[in-house]
């Protein structure tokens, strides 16, 4: 056994210290810093054995003639391969993160019995269900026709004499990372050590046996991967699901992957019978939308190399706070005070004496930028009261000087909007004669103030068009 002494590590970062602390320098967090066992040399202990072994070194030039793609076991759902890059890697190791009770095992256990449906060796692992709970689980969703293994174990050294019988496994998958043990270390299981220590284990038999293994990782509130968060750089790749347990639909995401892009997402929906593909995110995301109600806009967005189409609603009220409030859910709360901003600058309008609250229909988080124009437009319409056209969406960045800024697949984001029975779009003018606009009515604008004007002018017309039908039928 190699000499051990004490250390003393950060549980959400890794940092280590020589002594105790109260605030981790490294990551700032207050009270995260446990005293641990650390020790020297962290696979010596495995074998003991201190021999210099020679290692054999490739050349890059001398591997095969023609280019072949690394070897990959598609799970067969759709969804789950298009963020893997078309399915696990034979050796490789994913991380999942994310919070508890968001369907990480479920996904796991479907993906795990469509592979050995195939006829290919899977073996569960679960650290915190009894097996008989994870095979209950699975009945429930009508997989027990498949022969996935099971087996409920924590103990690293355990787990690695359980898979070291039988022929060797094509997919392993370790519920959760945070439950695992290992005897080499003399530190409680889910503290950073034991987690990296574990890690290192399980990514040595992935990459001796072939055997894709997914580990299992939960999330803290603020989106880490606790304490794996020190796995991250030693996985291939790193995945999260999210979504938020009042909606239906999750997303996962590719955070990392060296064998695959890593701009991938796929969609699902929890159901009664586990977690369903959805092919057609965006009708998801649209279903329920009444278009006759103001401040609501239709953004088209991009997640990853797809177009999803989702609505942005607003709402702007007079204010009796001296400070008026600003609540957003779904998007970024600086990029909000933002497009205030710029509307006030450039666009004339004040919004200081308003409480002003964004919402992304359906739980959905927007990341990209190319949603100023849709917020923009839908903040204006709740402020005027005035229902945005039904039949348009808006896509466009808006910069601190007021111009709109063209943004990337503006042809796909029309596209996707044509067919779901969209007829225009609103975007940036610059290089909008080269987009392909399938049809649509693409209608272009250089600066917001175009945005503020266009809209009045739409209000205006429907306006009198709704007088002249009133007065025709009152003629009448
Ligand atoms: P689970 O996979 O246990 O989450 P995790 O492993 O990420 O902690 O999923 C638990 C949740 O999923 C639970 O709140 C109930 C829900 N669920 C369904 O709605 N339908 C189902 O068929 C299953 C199996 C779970
Ligand atoms: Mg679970």
């Amino acid at each position: 056994m190699s000499k051990s002494r004490t250390s003393y590590v950060c549980q959400a970062c890794g940092a280590v210290y020589q002594r105790w602390q109260g605030k981790c320098d490294a990551c700032n967090e207050w009270n995260s810093i446990l005293e641990e066992a650390a020790v020297s040399g962290q696979s010596a202990p495995l074998q003991g054995g201190a021999r210099l072994k020679k290692g054999k070194v490739f050349k890059l030039e001398g591997l095969s003639g023609a280019a072949h793609d690394a070897p990959r076991l598609p799970s067969g759902i759709d969804e789950l391969d298009r963020v893997t890059g078309g399915g696990f890697v034979r050796g490789s190791v994913i991380l999942l993160g994310g919070e508890p009770g968001i369907g990480k095992s479920t996904l796991l256990i479907q993906a795990a019995a469509a592979l050995a449906r195939t006829g290919q060796r899977c073996i569960y692992i679960s650290g915190e269900e009894a097996a008989a709970q994870v095979r209950l689980r699975a009945q429930r969703l009508g997989l027990n026709d498949a022969p996935v293994e099971l087996a409920s174990e924590t103990s690293v050294e355990d787990i690695l004499a359980t898979l070291s019988v039988g022929g060797a496994p094509r997919l392993v998958i370790i519920d959760s990372i945070q439950t695992m043990w290992t005897d080499v270390i003399d530190a409680a299981p889910g503290t950073v050590t034991q987690v990296r220590a574990s890690a290192q284990a399980l990514i040595r038999y992935a990459k001796a046996s072939g055997a894709a293994v997914i580990l299992v990782g939960h999330v803290t509130k603020d989106g880490q991967i606790a304490g794996p968060r020190v796995v991250e750089h030693m996985v291939d790749a790193v995945m999260s699901f999210e979504g938020d347990s009042g909606h239906q639909f999750r997303l996962l995401r590719a955070v990392k992957n060296r064998y695959g892009a890593t701009d991938e997402v796929g969609v699902f929906e929890m159901t009664s019978s586990g977690l369903a593909e959805v092919a057609n995110p965006s009708a998801l995301f649209l279903a329920g939308r009444d278009p006759r109600h103001s401040g609501t806009a239709v953004f088209a967005g991009m997640e990853g190399t797809r177009p999803l189409l989702c609505e942005i609603q607003a709402l702007v009220t007079q204010s009796g706070l001296p400070t008026p409030r600003r609540a957003v859910v779904g998007w970024d709360q600086n990029r909000l005070s933002m497009v205030l901003a710029v509307l006030e600058a450039h666009g004339g309008i004040r919004l200081g004496q308003h409480d002003v609250y964004l919402n992304v229909a359906g739980g959905l988080k927007i990341l990209e930028p190319a949603a100023d124009l849709a917020v923009a437009a839908a903040l204006l319409s709740s402020l005027s009261g005035n229902p945005l056209p039904a039949d348009t969406v808006y896509f466009g960045e808006i910069s601190l000087s007021g111009a709109v800024r063209p943004v990337t697949h503006s042809g796909i984001r029309l596209k996707e909007a044509k067919k779901l029975g969209f007829r225009r779009g609103v975007l940036a003018e610059a290089g909008s004669e080269q987009i392909e606009t399938h049809g649509t009515d693409a209608t272009a604008l250089r600066r917001i103030a175009d945005l503020v004007a266009e809209l009045a002018v739409g209000a205006l017309n429907r306006q009198q068009r709704a007088r002249a039908v009133e007065s025709s039928s009152r003629d009448r």
